[in-house]
């Protein structure tokens, strides 16, 4: 598990990623554009598809939506609009393309309501799929209501990132919308591979941080391990016409971004699923057995904004089945990890935002399968 190497792909598989929640303002234009800049930085070529009629993410890579010849309209307005796709994209930089938006955008929905709700949703997916083998990525920044545009981008995707607001989150609307893309995978009959992205996340507050152990509780391994931080960077770089991996490389937002990028290129979708358990994980699970009792491990720190941990009592997916708590000591904080175990010999590691660590406050260690240390944990 320690393994997150990035993979890379053949050069015809293009990943196609649409970005979607029907509330304004949790963070899906700045995870577009800035997971674009991330995985560019990564050496990926990447397709932005902007089919907000606000146009925020084609504003946020420097254009100003008046002043293009063609966007993402006449792509959509009738079948044959598909093959021109191609034509309407505008090169932001060497490895970043953007398929703009318009305010014309909007008109869409009304112009196209007596068609078939097949006939009207498949034309994002027709049109991608005219393009050449260009890109690695194609990532669809969604208008903040579930309508004609989202539908077509939920059409023309395998992998669905739901950013969620951790300094707002309300549950129900996020279960409503797993729901309506749970139907409409069903409905087009390809499977959908949700993952959700907490965002804005200030640790300072205890909202924040309850917020974000509700959401992994919610998701477990459908949740990002990164986590996006609240950083003003985000807003600054969004305003200059550039993602923040080429306005403020070392900042918050562009390291949170660069860890989303990572997990992402080391989780194509075929991975997403849950692993059947290996013959190798049985054989090393603790056999001593006994009743289960509860044991606590905690990990204090100043700096870090998410901890979590895995070992080989939860396959290795950051807390799963594990009770979390957080408070503050001081300056540092302290995650307190209640796991229920029976008695038995067990590997772990944490993970401090996103990275793999041993535990520091843990001497008993043994090497994991990459040489690295895990930490030891007996149960008696
Ligand atoms: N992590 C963050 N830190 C600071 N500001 C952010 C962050 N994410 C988004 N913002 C800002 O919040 C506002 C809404 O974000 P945006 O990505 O446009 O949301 P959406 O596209 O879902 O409506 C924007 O002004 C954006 O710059
Ligand atoms: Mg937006």
């Amino acid at each position: 598990m320690e393994v997150r190497a990035v993979e890379r792909f053949g050069g015809d598989v293009m990943r196609v990623i649409a970005i979607v929640n029907q509330k304004g303002g949790c963070g899906k234009t700045t995870t577009t554009v800035n997971l674009a800049g991330a995985l560019a930085a990564d050496g990926y070529r990447v397709l932005i598809v902007d089919m907000d009629p606000q146009a925020h993410a084609t504003l946020a890579v420097g254009l100003e939506p008046d002043d293009l010849d063609a966007n993402l309209y006449e792509v959509l307005v009738e079948p044959a609009g598909a093959s021109r796709l191609d034509s309407v994209i505008v090169d932001v930089s060497d490895q970043i393309d953007i398929a703009p938006s318009s305010i014309v955008l909007s008109a869409l929905e009304q112009k196209l309501a007596t068609e078939r709700h097949d006939a009207r949703t498949e034309r994002l997916a027709a049109a991608i799929d005219t393009l050449p083998p260009l890109y690695d990525f194609v990532l669809i920044d969604c208008p903040p209501n579930v309508g004609l545009l989202t539908f077509n981008a939920l059409r023309a995707a395998s992998e669905v990132i739901v950013p969620l607001e951790t300094s707002f989150f309300a549950i129900d609307g996020v279960q409503k919308l797993l729901e309506t893309i749970s139907l409409l995978s069903d409905r087009i009959g390809h499977e959908l591979h949700v993952r959700v992205l907490p965002t804005l996340y200030d640790g300072r507050t205890r909202y924040a941080r309850q917020t974000l152990g509700d959401i992994r509780e919610l998701f477990k391994e459908l949740c990002f391990d990164s986590v996006i931080r609240l950083n003003v960077k985000l807003r600054e770089a969004a305003r200059q016409g550039v993602p923040i991996s080429l306005y403020a490389p070392t900042a918050n937002g562009a390291l949170d971004y660069a860890s989303v990028a990572l997990e992402l290129a080391a989780s194509p979708p075929e991975q997403l699923a849950p692993r059947p358990k290996s013959r190798d994980a049985e054989a090393d699970a603790p056999s001593e057995g006994g009743p289960p009792r509860e044991v606590v491990v905690r990990f204090k720190d100043g700096v870090a904004g998410d901890v979590r941990i895995a070992g080989d009592f939860n396959g290795w997916v950051p807390d799963r089945g594990v009770r979390s708590l957080i408070a503050s000591e001081g300056q540092e904080r302290v995650w307190t990890k209640v796991l229920t175990l029976e008695p038995g010999t067990y590997q772990y590691r944490y993970v401090v935002d996103g990275e793999w660590r041993e535990d520091p406050t843990n001497p008993q260690t043994a090497p994991g399968p990459t040489g690295q240390p895990n930490s030891i944990l007996h149960v008696r």
